[in-house]
C-alpha cells in the first residue's frame, strides 16, 4: 500500500484543509451548488453521472422549471420526463429518476431518505449517488468515489489505476482511503472538491500538477501514466430530413417526418428520430449535411439528405410509428441526441443559449 493509505490524522487534516481552501477559492458557480434542497441535488447528480457539466447546466435549469418538486416529477407522464431529458442521453437515468420519485411519493410520504443507506434502496441510486446526496444535502460523512476521485486517490497514493490485476482489491483500497479522508464537518464540500479537482486539475491525460493544492502529498506528481484511449469503432449511417408545409386549412407551419423507436429495443426505446435512409452512402450532390456523433465507443459518421414526401422508397421500412410533427412541437419531444443535433444545425429547432460558467467570487471558508 502507498504512502497516502497510511496518512496519519494530522496529514489527513492538512490535506483536507488544503483541498477545501482551494475549492472555496476556485469552485465553479454551478446552479446545483446554490442550496441544500435534496431533490435538486438528486436531479443534478443523476444528470452529472454520464454528462459533462456544461451540457448539464441548461438541462438542469429547464428540468427544475418544469418539475420543481419531487411531487411534480412523480405526477408527470413518463413521456414528458423523457422529453425534458432530451439532449442529455442515457435515458434510462430519466426513467429511473421518475420511478424513484413515484416510489417516494407513494410509499415514503414524499420525503426522500436522508441517509446514504436509505437512498441506496431507491431505483437508479447507487453508492456514488447516495453518498453525493447524503453528504451534500444532509452533511453525512460518507465519501463519494466516482471515476475522477478514483484517479486522484490513485495518483496521490501511487497506485496503478486500470491494471486489471488490481481489480476489487484496489477498489477496496480506494474506498477505504476516501472514507478516511472525507471531512467530517464539511463532507459535501469535501466530496465536491475531490470531484472538482479531478475534473479541472488532476486531468486524465494532462494533469496540472503545478497548480494542484495537494501536489505536496502526491506520490506520482509528474510521473503519471497516460491511460490508453478506448478504441473507437466507426459506423456510417444515413438519415432523411423531410420537411413539408402543413396542409390543414386555417393552420400553417412546417412539419418534419419523425419515427418512434420501438419500446422493445434496448437502446433509446420510445425516443423519436429521423427516419433512416435505405442507402447510407449519399452522393455528394444530394448531401444536406454530415454530422459526427459519438455514442459510447462508436463514432457515427452520419449523412443527412433531403427526402421529399412522395419518395417513400428512399427510406427504410419503419420500425415504429412514423409521424409528421409540427416543428414547433418537435423540440418538446423526446428526441434522440443525434436528431436534436441535426434539427438544430438545420436551424429547425430553437435552442437556448448556454449560460457562462463563472468562478465564484466570494470565498465562504471560515
Ligand atoms: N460530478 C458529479 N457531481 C458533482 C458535483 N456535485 N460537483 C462536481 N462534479 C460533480
Amino acid at each position: 500500500m502507498g504512502k497516502a493509505a497510511r496518512l496519519d490524522r494530522s496529514a489527513a487534516a492538512e490535506l483536507r484543509t488544503r483541498l477545501l481552501d482551494w475549492y472555496y477559492r476556485n469552485r465553479r458557480d454551478l446552479p446545483w451548488r446554490r442550496g441544500p434542497d435534496p431533490y435538486s441535488i438528486w436531479v443534478s447528480e443523476i444528470m452529472l453521472q454520464q454528462t459533462r457539466v456544461a451540457t448539464v447546466i441548461d438541462h438542469y435549469r429547464a428540468f427544475l422549471r418544469r418539475f420543481p418538486t419531487l411531487a411534480s416529477l412523480a405526477k408527470a407522464r413518463e413521456e414528458d420526463v423523457l422529453a425534458e431529458w432530451s439532449g442529455l442521453g442515457y435515458y434510462r437515468r430519466a426513467r429511473m429518476l421518475h420511478k424513484a420519485a413515484q416510489f417516494v411519493a407513494d410509499h415514503l410520504e414524499g420525503k426522500l431518505p436522508a441517509t446514504a443507506e436509505g437512498l441506496r434502496a431507491l431505483p437508479g441510486i447507487g453508492a456514488y449517488t447516495a453518498a453525493a446526496i447524503a453528504s451534500i444535502a444532509h452533511g453525512e460523512a460518507v465519501a463519494v468515489v466516482d471515476g475522477n476521485v478514483e484517479r486522484v486517490l490513485c495518483r496521490l497514493s501511487g497506485w496503478e489505476l486500470g491494471s486489471r490485476a488490481g481489480g476489487a482489491a484496489l477498489k477496496r483500497q480506494i474506498d477505504a482511503l476516501a472514507g478516511q479522508l472525507v471531512d467530517p464537518v464539511r463532507p459535501g464540500d469535501f466530496n465536491q472538491a475531490m470531484m472538482e479537482l479531478g475534473a479541472t486539475v488532476c486531468l486524465p491525460r494532462n494533469p496540472q500538477c503545478l497548480i494542484c493544492p495537494i501536489a505536496g502529498e502526491c506520490k506520482t506528481r509528474g510521473e503519471h501514466k497516460k491511460p490508453l484511449r478506448p478504441r473507437m469503432l466507426s459506423r456510417e449511417v444515413g438519415y432523411a430530413l423531410s420537411v413539408r408545409m402543413r396542409r390543414q386549412p386555417g393552420s400553417h407551419g412546417r412539419e418534419v417526418l419523425l419515427e418512434q423507436r420501438p419500446a422493445t429495443v434496448t437502446v433509446m426505446p420510445g425516443l423519436w428520430e429521423l427516419p433512416a435512409l435505405a442507402e447510407a452512402n449519399v452522393p455528394e450532390g444530394e448531401l444536406r449535411m454530415t454530422v459526427r456523433h459519438a455514442i459510447m465507443q462508436v463514432n457515427y459518421y452520419v449523412r443527412i439528405r433531403t427526402v421529399f414526401e412522395d419518395d417513400v422508397p428512399a427510406l427504410t421500412a419503419p420500425a415504429g410509428e412514423r409521424r409528421w410533427v409540427p416543428l414547433a412541437e418537435a423540440g418538446g419531444m423526446a428526441l434522440t441526441g443525434l436528431t436534436r443535433k441535426v434539427l438544430t444545425r438545420a436551424h429547425l429547432l430553437a435552442r437556448a443559449p448556454l449560460d457562462a460558467i463563472t468562478p465564484q467570487r466570494e470565498p465562504e471558508m471560515v
